[in-house]
């Protein structure tokens, strides 16, 4: 679940694992106690942030964007990969210096590593006093307090239910033009390299009215863009169960199709993205309504792993490479104009060359607006972890990674190509970093365009022509504007 291009890159360095430090200046019933909150890692993590800041303002915390001021801090972690968890700890280490100089303050984990490792955080490295999985959010306040009165605090449980639907995010994101949305929460895929399900538990979807009426709320304080948020949103379901009983009769059933038409009538100038889609789930209806809706951008995350069949067969992805093309020529049929991205694993267990080579031709054949592209990196507990060794030495996988970034750095560079000379519509989000007379803001195909500032202020959506394109950055000139 991410994105790309200049502005993006912030999203993509966490995705990696980058920190950034997010804040909240305010707090209700203020305890006169400052909460710093780090997030690294999915978006679907920089979202339960805005939960876990929402549930402790209630209860008077106050954030700070220093953490030498902090009284609590807190670091909602990532497991994806190895080299994710490592910068974690190293960044623990520093802050239990930190606690030598100042013994009351409180350091704890949230997120999956927490999930991951458990008392093992505490017990064994020491590296935290409280420890909190991706379900236990409003245990929060009590956790702290169990912390400040000398105990240890530990709540990993994971529930079968807990969407945190009734919780009214603090937004942290900066801008205050684009909000992401949670619709589910847990992944039920158990795709063999994959540590999500078992850090953030089973798959369960959110009531639609309440995402609805969160959309609405961001339109009307002034928001013009929501990215829906699911480990696989295709397997939404609302009322119904995994095998088709219809749970409240007088309730309607809601797929995510359904769902995403139900966001693009909140209204007209709201822009919908979403991600992650899965191959193996994506309906031509969700297809056939992303087309229906001008709103409903055109732009899929579809992330396809590898190219070999009998890979995704060992990876537990749940279709073939050629259900996956499948699914890209009904994206093509259905929306000529949509752009497709992608994430790629090399050097999975037992990769051959071959293997790795159907990669890089499926990667041409769908030709990838964009692409994130890791080499495996093995996880404990996963399926693959169990089954299959990881035999592709470090330097093959990490020849092959280098191999798959160059097709799609070609790839990148012909879609860009393209644009030239091209109408599109943007959404402006803000003033360039380069001038404070240019602006930037993304096309309906997520590609970030900088154009001359005029009068146009973020959140005006503006029609341009492409006139110049570089590796990373499309620049373009106006053609008229409207104000949002
Ligand atoms: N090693 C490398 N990459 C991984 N991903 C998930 N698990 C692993 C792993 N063990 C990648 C997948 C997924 C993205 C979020 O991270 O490509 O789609
Ligand atoms: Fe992990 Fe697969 Fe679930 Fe994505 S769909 S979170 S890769 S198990």
């Amino acid at each position: 679940m991410k994105e790309f291009n200049d502005v993006e890159k912030v999203i993509d360095e966490t995705v990696q694992g980058a920190a950034t430090m997010i804040a909240q200046e305010e707090g209700k019933n203020q305890n006169g106690k400052k909460l710093y909150l780090e997030s690294y890692g999915c978006q679907m993590n920089f979202s339960d942030s805005e939960i876990v800041a929402s549930i402790l303002s209630e209860n008077g915390f106050t954030t700070t964007r220093d953490s030498s001021s902090a009284d609590v801090i807190l670091m909602n972690t990532c497991s994806i990969r190895e080299n994710a968890e490592q910068r974690v700890r190293n960044k623990l280490s520093q802050y239990q210096k930190r606690k030598k100089e100042k013994p009351s303050l409180v350091i704890g984990i949230l997120g999956c590593m927490a999930e991951r490792l458990k008392k093992d955080l505490l017990e064994q490295e020491k590296l935290v006093d409280l420890v909190a999985g991706p379900d236990a959010y409003r245990d929060l306040p009590k956790l702290i307090q169990e912390v400040e009165s000398g105990q240890k605090a530990v709540n990993v449980l994971l529930s079968r239910e807990e969407t945190y639907a009734d919780i009214s995010p603090v937004r942290l994101g900066k801008g205050g033009i684009a909000a992401f949305i949670s619709i589910m929460r847990g992944c039920d895929n158990m795709c063999s390299f994959c540590v999500v399900p078992f850090t953030r538990g089973r798959e369960r979807s959110r009531d639609p009215k309440s995402i609805v009426q969160e959309a609405q709320e961001l339109f009307d304080q002034g928001y013009r863009e929501v990215t829906l948020l699911g480990q696989n949103v295709d397997s939404y379901k609302w009322n119904i169960t995994k095998k088709g009983e219809i749970i409240d009769p007088s309730e309607p059933v809601v797929n995510f199709a359904q769902l995403m038409e139900m966001v693009a009538q909140v209204n007209p100038l709201l822009r919908i993205r979403f991600s992650t889609s899965h191959p193996k789930d994506m309906t031509d209806d969700v297809l056939h309504t992303m087309a229906k809706y001008e709103n409903l951008c055109k732009y899929i995350h579809l992330p396809v792993q590898s190219g070999n069949t009998d890979v995704l067969k060992r990876m537990n992805r749940g279709y073939s490479r050629e259900w996956y093309m499948n699914r890209i020529e009904a994206i093509k049929r259905i929306m000529p104009d949509c752009a497709i991205s992608t994430d790629i694993i090399a050097g999975f267990c037992g990769e051959t060359e071959e293997e790795h080579q159907d990669t890089l031709s499926l990667m041409k054949e769908v030709g990838y607006e964009f692409a994130y592209m890791f080499y495996y990196s093995e996880r404990p507990k996963t399926l693959a972890e169990r089954k299959f060794e990881d035999d592709i030495p470090l330097e093959t996988k990490k020849r092959r990674l280098t191999e798959i970034q160059a097709v799609q750095a070609e790839l990148s560079h012909a879609a860009n190509s393209k644009m030239l000379g091209e109408k599109c519509t943007i959404l402006v989000e803000g003033t360039s970093k380069r001038s404070d007379d240019e602006v930037f803001g993304r096309n309906s195909q997520n590609v970030v365009v900088i154009v001359p500032k005029n009068n146009l202020k973020p959140g005006d959506y503006a029609d341009v022509i492409i006139t110049d394109c570089t590796t990373a950055t499309l620049r373009g000139e106006l053609i008229q504007t409207e104000e949002a």
